[in-house]
């Protein structure tokens, strides 16, 4: 379900372009925190190396190996698990900004979305402290995205005002709504005071 300016095939064609791959793995779950506020959804993101919060995935050859090969090598380094990725699982793709004015090598960053099972959701949680090689060094830490606003704002909107890279920020918000895992007005709501968040620090 590519979307997007950019198409998967399009994407490959162009010469001289970089490529990252990167998934949103994700669950439904009835727990909820405290007993009374329901989580919804469990949404894996990763403390990285450099200290921004991004989606598990990586840089990827296509001259050596499909897109969704290298991604699925890419988890396998970062979550200790073997996943497999299918081209149907990719949803978007598009140029990252020029990282300086005199950077040649255009990147691109593909997106991909894989609902899973719960009970395999805490399963890759508990190899990605364990058995994962990355573990500790390129990756800090799995994370989950708390979907909700508490009472005294917390929850989403200072999720939201922590640093993260690349488009990783947008890639989330963009399919909290396309996957219907939020209503509108309640992230707009988390988007707004979250910038708040951000003018206070
Ligand atoms: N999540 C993470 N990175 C993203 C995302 C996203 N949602 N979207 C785009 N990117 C871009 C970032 O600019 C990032 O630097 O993709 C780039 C490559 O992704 P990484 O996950 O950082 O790549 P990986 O192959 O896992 O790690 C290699 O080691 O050599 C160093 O600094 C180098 O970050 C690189 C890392
Ligand atoms: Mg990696
Ligand atoms: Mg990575």
């Amino acid at each position: 379900m590519t979307s997007g300016q950019l198409s998967r095939a399009g994407a490959l064609a162009c010469s001289g372009c970089r490529h990252a791959c990167h998934v949103m793995l994700y669950c439904d779950t009835k727990t909820q925190l405290f007993g009374r506020i329901p989580i919804r959804h469990i949404i894996l993101m990763q403390m990285r190396f450099d200290g921004l919060l991004g989606f598990p995935g990586g840089y990827v050859n296509p001259s050596e190996e499909t897109l969704e090969a290298g991604l699925s090598r890419e988890l396998l380094e970062e979550l200790g698990v073997a996943l497999p990725i299918s081209a149907e699982d990719h949803v978007d793709c598009c140029h990252a900004p020029a990282s300086s004015p005199s950077s040649t090598s255009r990147l691109i960053t593909h997106f991909y979305v894989k609902k899973m099972e719960e009970e395999q959701i805490k399963e890759v949680e508990k190899e990605a402290a364990s058995t994962a090689t990355d573990h500790g060094q390129e990756v800090l830490g799995m994370v989950r995205v708390p979907l909700y606003n508490t009472k005294n704002g917390g929850g989403l909107a200072p999720f939201l005002s922590h640093s993260f890279i690349g488009n990783a920020r947008s890639q989330l918000v963009d399919f909290l709504l396309r996957l219907d895992m939020i209503a509108p007005e309640e992230l707009h709501k988390a988007l707004a005071h979250s910038l708040k968040i951000h003018t206070h620090t």
